[in-house]
This record gives C-alpha cells, structure tokens and sequence, in this order.
C-alpha cells in the first residue's frame, strides 16, 4: 500500500511574464517531466513578489497570466498536475503566521538571498548618489559579516530591509510543507531557503508535535547552461533572451545574431566552440554536437551554415510551443478558469493541513 502512494513535488515561480528558453530548460522542462511520476503543485508565487516589489502591483496578475500560458506551452497539463496562485489559498498566510512563531531571526538574517538582495535594491535605490552607495557598500560589508544581535547594519536600519522581505523563506516554507513535499525542484540558489525550510519544518515539530511537518528534500534541476545571444547568462534585463513561445521567424534573426568566436571569421577558419554561444545552444538541441565541435574546430563548418543548422533544430520545439501558445493567447478567462480549477484543489490539500495543524495547536 505505501508504495502506492506517489511522492509529492511542490514548486513555485514568481511571475515575471513572459518566459525565456533559459527559464524552459533551467526550471519548467523539469516540472514538465516532474508531472509524470508524481504528485505536483506547481504555483504562481505572487505574494513574494511584494517582498520586494510593491509597486506596479496591478502588472503581477498579467504576469501570472502571461507565464501561466507558457507552462501550459512547455506542456504542463492541468489534468497531470495542480497549478495555482498563491494568493487564491489564504492557508498560506495562515501557516506563514504560524511558522514564524517558531523561526528565529537570527537564521533569517543569516539568508544570503537576503543578503545580496537588499544590497541590490539599495544600491539602485541610491544610483548615482556616491556618498550614500559607498555608505551601502561598506554596510553590505558589515551585514556579510554580520552576527546576529550585532551591530547596526543595513538589515536592521534600511526602510528597505522590510518584515516581509526578510520572512520571504518563511513564506516559502509554508508553501512546501502546506502540502506535505517529498521533493522541491529548484536550482542552486534556492537552497539556502531549502534548508531553512527543513529547519523550520524540524523546529515546528520540536515545538508542536512530531511528525507534524514533512521535511522536504531538493531536487536539483541538472540545467544545461543556455546563454543569452550575447553570451551573458540568458536575462530579460539583459535583453538578450528568446522567449519560449517566440516565433520561428523571430528566433530565426536571433540566432544569426548569436555572438560566436571572434577568430572564426571564414569557412576552413578553425573555431573554438567553449566560448560560442551557437554551440551551446546545439550542446542543448544537437545529439550529435560532439561531432559539431570536430567540425568547428576542424574548420571545416562556417558559421553561416551551423547557426542555420541550429535553427532547423530548434524548429519543431518552437512550433509546438507557439501553437499551444496560441489556444491561449487572448483568452484570459480561459487561463483564469485554469487557475481557478487548480486553486480548489489546492485549497482542498492546504485546508485539510491546516486543520490537522491547527488541532495540535489546541487554540
Ligand atoms: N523563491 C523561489 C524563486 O525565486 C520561488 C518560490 C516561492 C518557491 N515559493 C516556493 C520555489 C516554494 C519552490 C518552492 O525561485
């Protein structure tokens, strides 16, 4: 009987819009994979968006709907999964309020997130004003150092260093454990959170009950590196990304933009693929890209002929993406309608833990 039982997967995004190809293969071809063999619940993290952004709020519901349809392009199927927003099931703000209770700030503080965020936003938020951006830099300095209950430091003293934004891992946590996960799949700089998640899962039950919370595991995503055009990391802000339901035509142009070696310039010049970014792309859509690099490093392929190569490759994908795209696109209700199917399931799941959770409370 209890192998019948699958384990659970939860994960969640924060909705930034649309989705790019180094989104699809660092994180949402793996949910997509992920849907198969077990229980998911794959959510739109719009209140963690607030932690640090509470402007402009009215943009993060289109963004939830814009990256929702790109899920549902990568093949995503809300009959294989749950998928909703966060904000729909208030059983999340409910477990956060309780988790904090027992999360000690001193392990917040200590959440290299947080850190380097808050250092992030002060330092746009003091662009160009020299004095106050060095002052930040020197407080950065003390706050890597930082000891709890030391002193003064941009966490304690910043307007931007805000409760929300240094509960984020306590939000998070809630939306693992709210669902009892086996498993969260994330990359390599969510596991800080990670591990504050099984640390407050294990604290809680020291506190309330054993056996109350489950602490989850990670499922490192195995990513392929998949560059931007210009070679940086793939980045919206960088403008140099293309987006997974981006149509062929437009990809086409891209990838003849594609930064490749700067020594290669004619056909029998010998190549170095390391650095190339239209080789990284065929290590990702190419099985045979070993024999690529022999030909690249041989001189005896251009450029010309391997960036063509690659776009032949990348068609199909691309074509199946914008025509999922497309069953959604300009259809918001539909989307929501989704949204809202998953959300009663989750609600369902979140209800019931809380009522479990809440007993050995015994308020
Ligand atoms: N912090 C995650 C990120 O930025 C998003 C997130 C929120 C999440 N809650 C989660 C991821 C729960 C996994 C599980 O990517």
């Amino acid at each position: 009987m209890e192998n019948e039982r699958k384990k659970i997967v939860v994960s969640g995004m924060r909705p930034t819009g649309r989705l790019h190809l180094g989104n699809y293969w660092g994180a949402l071809k793996n949910w997509v994979d992920l849907q198969e063999k077990y229980d998911c619940f794959f959510f739109v993290a719009d209140w963690h968006v607030l932690t640090t952004a509470t402007e402009k709020t009215e943009a993060i519901r289109e963004n939830a709907r814009l990256m929702v349809i790109d899920w549902l392009a990568a093949g995503l199927d809300p009959q294989k999964c749950v998928f909703f927003r966060q904000s729909e099931i208030k059983e999340h703000s409910e477990l956060y309020l309780l988790l904090s209770m027992v999360t000690p700030v001193s392990w917040l503080l200590r959440n290299p997130t947080f850190k380097e965020t808050l250092l992030e936003l002060h330092k746009q938020k003091y662009k160009g004003q020299e004095d106050k951006a060095k002052m930040a830099e020197g407080a950065s300095k003390k706050l890597l150092e930082a000891h709890a209950g030391g002193e003064e430091d941009l966490a304690v003293t910043s307007e931007l260093s805000t409760y929300g934004f240094l509960g984020y891992p306590v939000l998070q946590a809630a939306d693992i454990v709210m669902y009892g996960a086996d498993f969260v799949p994330v990359g390599k700089d969510q596991l800080p959170h990670l591990e504050l998640t099984r640390e407050i899962a294990r604290k809680f039950n020291r506190v309330f009950g054993a056996g109350l919370l489950k602490e989850p595991g990670a499922l490192l995503t195995q990513a392929p590196m998949v560059p931007g055009l210009d070679g940086r990391k793939m980045s919206k802000s960088y403008n140099n990304s293309i987006e997974l339901g981006e149509a062929p035509k437009s990809v086409e142009a891209k990838i003849k933009r594609m930064f490749t070696d700067p020594l290669k310039l004619k056909v029998d010049d010998k190549g170095h693929p390391e650095g190339c970014v239209v080789f990284a792309f065929h290590k990702i859509y190419n099985k045979d890209y070993a024999a690529r690099e022999t030909e690249c490093c041989g001189g005896t392929i251009g450029c010309g002929a391997c960036k063509k190569h690659l776009f032949e490759l990348m068609t199909p994908s691309l074509e199946t993406f914008a025509e999922r795209r497309a069953a959604y696109e300009g259809d918001p209700a539909k989307v929501d309608a989704l949204l809202s199917a998953g959300s009663a399931k989750a609600r369902a799941a979140a209800a019931a833990a809380l009522s479990r959770i809440n007993k050995s409370l015994k308020l």
